[in-house]
């Protein structure tokens, strides 16, 4: 099978063709960094225009870069939830458009569910890993969504969440502390790499929630500290300061991900952690946790780099499994804010379950 994946759910425009074991034959993906970053965040009247401006390039791309006519696909995967509605539409709408024309089946894709089986992707030239084995505990961690799954298979109805954040997404916390710390947006990748050469032991912090038996994250206590430390210490400038406060800031929200992960895994008895999502690009969440799973006798599969972060790849491969079976959302998919994955977290503030 030869799949065209299509993915306009926030800010990146992304095409890709994958065949169904995993292999990507070519992807493209438009980033709206440079659009959004003025505002400290994604404005979504701007993406979807910019979607609108960018998905038909982006497929052509693809195309071209495999020397391939569209009719030599098997079937579309378009991610049709969640995200921002008007982005979702451009995306679905290219993406049936091209599915009547060249009579083909399409399917659409959870955006989650694509996250969670990037790590199975396969791009020319990177180095091979043993591939993950079913059940696998995941840590889907990303701008918009921070939660801990089980993941059975590749279906929807075989992923269980068994806890997700009360507030803050991490890569939301990373944002906005980047922010709060003048360096731009997103500040996930820019507090990653001052970080590399900060203390985390300088300065003082305290942690995140983390109460034995919960698999629940809160990351908004910590975005207040962050706060109350710039109002005592006042702004680092572009100094050793500054590095130490990403080091810091950092070494609590990776370690608050890795405990509760761990947790997870042990209390689900299965042998293997899959990170995914945008945070999982982050260079100290992927080597701490290798070596504190390694202590239990676990082992963390980490998606190439590229696949954490947006991409059609992993939609591609996801609405794979679909295809498979014979599926065919045809004409009437429709866009949705939500996830399909039933969420057991109940956001916001109030008593908590123990
Ligand atoms: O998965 P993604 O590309 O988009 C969403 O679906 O949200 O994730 C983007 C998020 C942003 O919050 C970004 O700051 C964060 O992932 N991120 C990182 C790193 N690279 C991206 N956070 C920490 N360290 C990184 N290296
Ligand atoms: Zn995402």
């Amino acid at each position: 099978m030869l799949v065209l994946g299509i993915e306009t759910s926030c800010d990146e425009t992304a095409a890709a063709l994958v065949t169904d074991d995993g292999s990507v034959v070519s992807d493209a993906v438009h980033s709206q960094i440079k659009l959004h970053a003025p505002y400290g965040g994604v404005v979504p009247e701007l993406a979807s225009r910019d979607h609108l401006r960018n998905v038909r390039p982006v497929i052509r791309e693809v195309f071209a870069k495999a020397s391939l006519e569209p009719s030599a696909i098997t079937g579309i995967a378009v991610t049709c939830r969640p995200g921002l509605t008007g982005a979702l539409l451009v995306g679905v709408q290219a993406a049936k458009g091209l599915a009547f024309a060249l009579d083909k089946p399409i399917v659409g894709v959870d955006h989650l569910v694509g996250h969670l089986l990037a790590v199975f992707l396969k791009f020319p030239g990177a180095a091979e890993q043993a591939p993950a084995e079913y059940p696998f505990v995941a840590l889907l961690a990303s701008g918009g969504h921070t939660a801990i799954y089980r993941v059975d298979g590749p279906r929807l109805a075989q992923v269980t969440e068994l806890g997700a954040t009360r507030d803050d997404a991490a890569g939301e916390c990373f944002d906005k502390v980047g922010k709060l710390l003048g360096l731009g947006y997103p500040g996930g990748p820019l507090i990653d790499k001052l970080a590399k050469d900060g203390n985390p032991d300088a300065i003082e912090l305290p942690w995140p929630m983390r109460r034995k038996g919960s698999l629940e994250f809160s990351f908004s206590g910590l975005k207040s500290n962050m706060m109350r430390w710039v109002t005592e210490h006042g702004l680092p400038g572009d100094d050793q300061k500054l590095r130490d406060v990403c080091a810091a800031f950092q070494r609590r929200v990776v370690d608050t991900l890795i405990w509760k992960t761990l947790e997870a895994a042990r209390a689900e008895r299965v042998r293997t952690i899959v990170l995914a999502g945008g945070v999982a690009a982050n260079r100290e969440l992927r080597e701490r946790s290798a070596a504190q799973a390694a202590v239990h006798g676990i082992r963390v599969v980490v998606p190439p780099f590229k696949a954490c972060t947006d991409n059609a790849s992993m939609i591609a491969y996801a609405g794979i499994q679909r295809l498979a079976l014979g599926e065919n959302d045809a004409q009437s998919l429709v866009t949705s804010p939500h996830t399909a994955l039933p969420q057991s977290t109940k956001k916001g503030r109030g008593k908590r379950e123990d």
